[in-house]
C-alpha cells in the first residue's frame, strides 16, 4: 500500500497515550506515522509494536484461597467432594444447556461422546478437515475413518453442501467444528442429519460462548465438547467437558467416562453394566474454572469489541480479508483468522509474510497444515485393525479422496491466525495490527525479494 498513515489511525495512535499498555512509551505517535516508510522490522527497521501483549493464562490471587483450601482437605479426586459437579451444573447453566459432564480434556470429551453415540469400529464419521488434529485422534481412537467435508473458503468451517455425497452406509455421525471460536452453519449440518437419521457432535472445543442463531454452540448439536487446555479462553492446564440436553446421553457420557458405573437411570443395574475409562476432571480444575467464569464473560466482550474495530481497519487494505460469519451468528475469535492474498503484497508469501508480521511485533501463526498428508492417517489404514475393518479397496478409495478435498488446501495455504491474546490489548493497539500490515504491503516486493 502506497498509503501513508490516515489522519484518522494518527489521531488514534496519539490519544492512545492512556493505555494501560503503555504503547507510546516505546513508539512515539511521530513513529508510528513513519512506520509505514521506514524498513520493515525484518529487513532490520524497527518494529511498529514493542509494548508486548497481554499475557496468557492470567491468574489473580483471590482465586487462590480456594485451590489451596483443596489441596489440604485430601480430597482431589471428584467423586470425593462437590466441586467437579458444581462446575457442571454452572457450566451447563453458562451455556444453556442441560447438562455437562466434565472430562480430563477436550479430546476425551470428543472419545466420550463418539463412545456413548455408537460410533464403534469400522464405522465412518464426517468432519470438517480444518481443525487441530486431536479431533482426527478421537475418531482413529474409536477405530473409525474420519470422512472429510469439504471447507468452505469463506468460513474456514464445513462446507454443509459438501456432506451428503460423503455419506456411507458406514457413516455414524457428523461432527463439525466451530473452528477459531467461529460458528459453523448448524441449520443446515442439523437438517442433513436429522434427514440421514445422523447424531450431530459439535467440537466446540474452541467455542466457548460463541453464538448461532440466538443460542449458544454447545446446545446445537446431540452432544458437544469443550477443552479447558492452557491456551483456550477458558484454561485449567488441561481439562474438558461435554455438553447437551439428553438426560439419556448425559447419563451414559458420565458413566463411560467413570469407568462404567451407573449413574441417573442406570443405577440399580449390574454395577457394572457398561464398558468404560477414566476421564475424570480434579477438583482443582473443576476450582480454577468455576473461579474464571466472570473473566470469561468479559474477555469475550472485549474480544468481540477489538475484532470488530480490527475488520473494521482491514476493510482498506486489499489482500486480507477477515473470514465471513454465518447470519446471526457470534464468533468469540480463539484465533482471529485473516484470509491472505499474495498477489496483493507483490508476491510475497503467506509465510514470509507471517513472519514479517511476527517482526513488527504481532504474533500470528499460518494456521492449520494439510495434517492429513503428514502420515497419521497412512499410519492408522495400514495398521492390521483398520485392514481388517476395510476393504483394500475402501482404504485406497479414502486415501486418494485426500486429494479431491475442496477449499482445505486454500484455506491451509492463505490463512493468517491472530492469536486470542491480542484482542485483549487497548483498541489503539489493534491500529498497530493494521499499521503492520499496511508497512508489510507498502515493502512487499522488498521483502518478497529479501533472502532473510
Ligand atoms: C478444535 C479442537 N478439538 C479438540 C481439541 C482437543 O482438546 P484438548 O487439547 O483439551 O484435548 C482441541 C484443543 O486444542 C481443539 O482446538
Amino acid at each position: 500500500m502506497k498509503r501513508p498513515l490516515s489522519r484518522r489511525a494518527f489521531m488514534r495512535h496519539a490519544t492512545a497515550g492512556s493505555a494501560a499498555f503503555g504503547w507510546l512509551g516505546s513508539t512515539s505517535s511521530a513513529a508510528a506515522a513513519q512506520s509505514f516508510s521506514a524498513a520493515p522490522a525484518l529487513l532490520g527497521g524497527a518494529p511498529v509494536h514493542t509494548a508486548g501483549w497481554p499475557k496468557w493464562p492470567e491468574w489473580r490471587e483471590a482465586w487462590e484461597p480456594a485451590v489451596v483450601e483443596i489441596l489440604r482437605s485430601g480430597k482431589w479426586y471428584r467423586g470425593e467432594g462437590g466441586h467437579v459437579a458444581e462446575f457442571e451444573a454452572a457450566y451447563a447453566k453458562l451455556l444453556g444447556a442441560k447438562r455437562c459432564v466434565a472430562t480430563a480434556s477436550g479430546t476425551t470429551a470428543l472419545q466420550v461422546s463418539l463412545h456413548v453415540l455408537g460410533v464403534d469400529a469400522g464405522d465412518e464419521v464426517i468432519v470438517s478437515p480444518y481443525t487441530f488434529v486431536a479431533t482426527y485422534n478421537a475418531i482413529l481412537m474409536s477405530k473409525a475413518l474420519p470422512v472429510f467435508a469439504d471447507t468452505d473458503p469463506t468460513t474456514l468451517t464445513m462446507d454443509p453442501a459438501s456432506i451428503e455425497s460423503r455419506i456411507t452406509e458406514r457413516t455414524r455421525a457428523i461432527l463439525p467444528v466451530h473452528i477459531y471460536g467461529m460458528p459453523c452453519e448448524m441449520d443446515e449440518v442439523n437438517a442433513i442429519a436429522k434427514k440421514r437419521g445422523l447424531p450431530v457432535i459439535e467440537d466446540a472445543c474452541q467455542a466457548w460462548l460463541a453464538e448461532y442463531k440466538g443460542r449458544k454452540c454447545g446446545t446445537l448439536g446431540d452432544l458437544a465438547c469443550f477443552s479447558f487446555q492452557n491456551s483456550k479462553h477458558l484454561p485449567s492446564g488441561e481439562g474438558g467437558a461435554v455438553t447437551g440436553n439428553s438426560d439419556e446421553l448425559l447419563d451414559r457420557c458420565q458413566s463411560f467416562h467413570d469407568v462404567g458405573r451407573p449413574v441417573g437411570n442406570f443405577k440399580g443395574q449390574r454395577q457394572y453394566f457398561t464398558r468404560g475409562s477414566n476421564y475424570r476432571m480434579q477438583q482443582f480444575q473443576a476450582s480454577i474454572l468455576l473461579q474464571q467464569f466472570d473473566k470469561l464473560v468479559q474477555d469475550t466482550e472485549r474480544r468481540r469489541r477489538n475484532a470488530d474495530y480490527l475488520s473494521a481497519g482491514l476493510r482498506d487494505i486489499p489482500g486480507v480479508q477477515p473470514a465471513r460469519l454465518p447470519e446471526n451468528s457470534r464468533a468469540v475469535w480463539h484465533l482471529y483468522p485473516l484470509r491472505y492474498d499474495a498477489a496483493q503484497f507483490s508476491g510475497l508469501s503467506r509465510d514470509r509474510f507471517v513472519r514479517a508480521l511476527r517482526a513488527e511485533g504481532v504474533p500470528c501463526s499460518a494456521g492449520y497444515h494439510e495434517q492429513y498428508f503428514d502420515g497419521l492417517l497412512d499410519e492408522a489404514i495400514e495398521s492390521r485393525g483398520f485392514k481388517r475393518l476395510w476393504s483394500a479397496e475402501r482404504l485406497k478409495s479414502y486415501r486418494d479422496s485426500l486429494q479431491e478435498l475442496r477449499g482445505n488446501r486454500q484455506v491451509c495455504a492463505s490463512t493468517v491466525g491472530i492469536t486470542q491474546n491480542l484482542l485483549l490489548a487497548e483498541r489503539a493497539d489493534m491500529d498497530h495490527i493494521t499499521d503492520a500490515i499496511r508497512k508489510i504491503q507498502k515493502h512487499g516486493d522488498a521483502l518478497a525479494k529479501a533472502a532473510v
